[in-house]
């Protein structure tokens, strides 16, 4: 088959709104389908940020009623990318992160929010907008995977669908009585439906419906699939895992791109890479750090959450400022971290250097002036500040799980014999192991010869959408038909 029709559900979408991966992952893949001759419109919810951005809206489908008031789907343009946009103001047209309210707490009515979504995305799948068949539905995360099994309730023919699990922490579990106000039927509350322990699970539900799982990185696809990794979810994985895959992630090369970069004071590439000090000078002084050329400076980028395992750094701290160690983090989120990262930058003042925000431009500085950038976490589906670490030269030092495992050759013995190393993995995640990680990387960075070949290794590995967009459009090409199929044989 040549070119595709491809319909993409997504909760957030870089650059228009963006609260972690799932954004760029979201932004950045129909670029890249684009050469692969797949056409991607992706449905988002009409939030502020994006209704701001939207150019040319032109109603394409029109509610009277959707989930408690008149709604329509909106076609345009926004920061270059094909939309559909929900426009419910009575659902998105808040104030806030796409999911939480300006006092940090889930918004009460996430249910319904997010059935919505799902609901047009399946309305959209069985084409009611002119002009627009797509051949494949492709949701992301519990905030999308209705779409599937509204699909399935729905009878009738459907393209196939496929599900991208992002992170299955975030499952999207909600009381049986939604049931009705989300339009499903009383039978779908069954164990082969969208039942999960007493709720009604999107996420399960996408998974129990979907044509396809894949998942942000092959590790990650096998860890899913066991009691540890599952987080309650492995069982109907391992029932389905002949059609469960991992397709790591990419980073947009365009947006990450050192010798153009217009955060970094002084831009670089592999081949100027004595350029590269300089941005970490600016760093150090950005950060309220000693401006010690010499010292070794570990970056850290990252949402504030048990997942990412920044409270191990918190104890590993004293280890990486022994001898002269540089830390520069910038993070949001949970409070009690914050507060143990702001008071360890007054005890260790001129080494520690802390920004609770979430600022583009630092982020870039922090991976094209940082020596290290640590991804402490105790599980990571594909995770993406590593690969931006790679492409910048920040040597990363990883736990080996997920698509940190995938992404970063561990700078052993033999592995830099081999010339190949890009960075550092401990396992397992813990603070022990990662004050030894750290001394490792100072050990490193003693050895000028070593350090120089292993950033630019990192430097010169594709971490770009080029390969995972051919497995994505190779996956869609195989997957077109197949319901048909499925229908036949039913
Ligand atoms: P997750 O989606 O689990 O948070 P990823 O590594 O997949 O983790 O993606 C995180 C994305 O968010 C990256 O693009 C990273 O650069 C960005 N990011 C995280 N925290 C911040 C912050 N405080 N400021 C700016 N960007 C951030
Ligand atoms: C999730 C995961 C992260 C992944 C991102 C994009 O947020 O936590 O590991 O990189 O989604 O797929």
């Amino acid at each position: 088959m040549s070119g595709m029709n491809i319909l993409s559900v997504a909760s957030e979408i870089y650059p228009l709104i963006k609260t972690g991966g799932l954004a760029d992952v979201a932004g950045a893949l129909p670029g890249a389908l684009a050469r692969e001759n797949m056409r991607v419109v992706t449905l988002v919810p009409g939030y502020p940020a994006v209704m701001a951005k939207l150019e040319k809206p032109t109603p394409a489908h029109r509610y009277d009623y959707f989930f408690g008031a008149p709604a329509q789907i909106l076609a345009g343009k926004g920061c270059g990318l094909d939309l559909f946009v929900l426009d419910a103001a009575h659902l998105f047209a808040r104030p806030g992160s796409p999911y939480l309210d300006p006092n940090g707490v889930d918004w009460a009515d996430n249910g319904l929010r997010f059935a919505a979504l799902a609901r047009a995305g399946a309305d959209v799948a069985k084409g009611p907008i002119p002009g627009f068949a797509p051949d494949l539905v492709h949701v992301h995360d519990w905030q999308a995977a209705l779409t599937p099994a509204y699909l399935h309730y729905d009878g009738g023919s459907r393209p196939a669908t496929i599900i991208t699990v992002h992170n299955l922490a975030f499952q999207g579990g909600f009381p049986p009585t939604i049931l009705g106000a989300i339009g499903l039927p009383g039978h779908a509350m069954n164990i082969d439906g969208v039942e999960y322990y007493g709720s009604v699970g999107y996420l399960k539900a996408g998974l129990q419906f979907a044509d396809r799982i894949t998942t942000v990185s092959p590790t990650y696809a096998r860890e899913i699939m066991t009691p540890e990794g599952g987080m309650g979810l492995d069982g109907l994985l391992r029932k389905r895992a002949d059609i469960v895959s991992g397709i790591l992630n990419g980073i947009d090369d365009e947006v990450w791109n050192p010798a153009t970069d217009i955060h970094l004071p002084q831009p670089f590439n592999s081949q100027r890479i004595d350029n590269r000090p300089r941005n970490k000078t600016i760093l150090q002084k950005r950060m309220d750090l000693a401006p010690r050329p010499d010292a070794p400076l570990f970056g850290l980028v990252s949402r504030l959450s048990w997942q990412k395992g920044v409270d191990l750094l918190l104890e590993a701290l004293p280890a990486l400022v022994a001898d002269g160690g540089q830390f520069a983090m910038l993070g949001s989120g949970e409070k009690a971290l914050e507060d143990g990262f702001a008071e360890a930058a007054r005890r260790h003042a001129g080494s520690v250097g802390c920004v609770f925000a979430y600022d583009e431009g630092l982020a870039h500085l922090i991976q094209g002036g940082a020596d290290f950038l640590l991804v402490p976490s105790r599980f990571e589906p594909c995770g993406l500040t590593q690969l931006c670490a790679l492409r910048y030269g920040a040597i990363p030092i990883v736990t080996r799980v997920g698509g940190l495992a995938d992404t970063v050759v561990d700078a052993n013995e033999a592995a830099l014999s081999a010339g190949v190393a890009t960075g550092l993995q401990f396992a397992p995640p813990n603070a022990v192991e990662l004050a030894h990680a750290i001394r490792r990387a100072k050990a490193l960075f003693q050895d000028d010869a070593a350090t120089r070949r292993t950033r630019l290794n990192g430097m010169r590995a594709d971490v770009s959408w080029r390969g995972p967009a051919k497995r994505y459009a190779q996956l869609y090409r195989e997957l077109a038909g197949a319901p048909a199929a499925a229908a036949a044989a039913a």
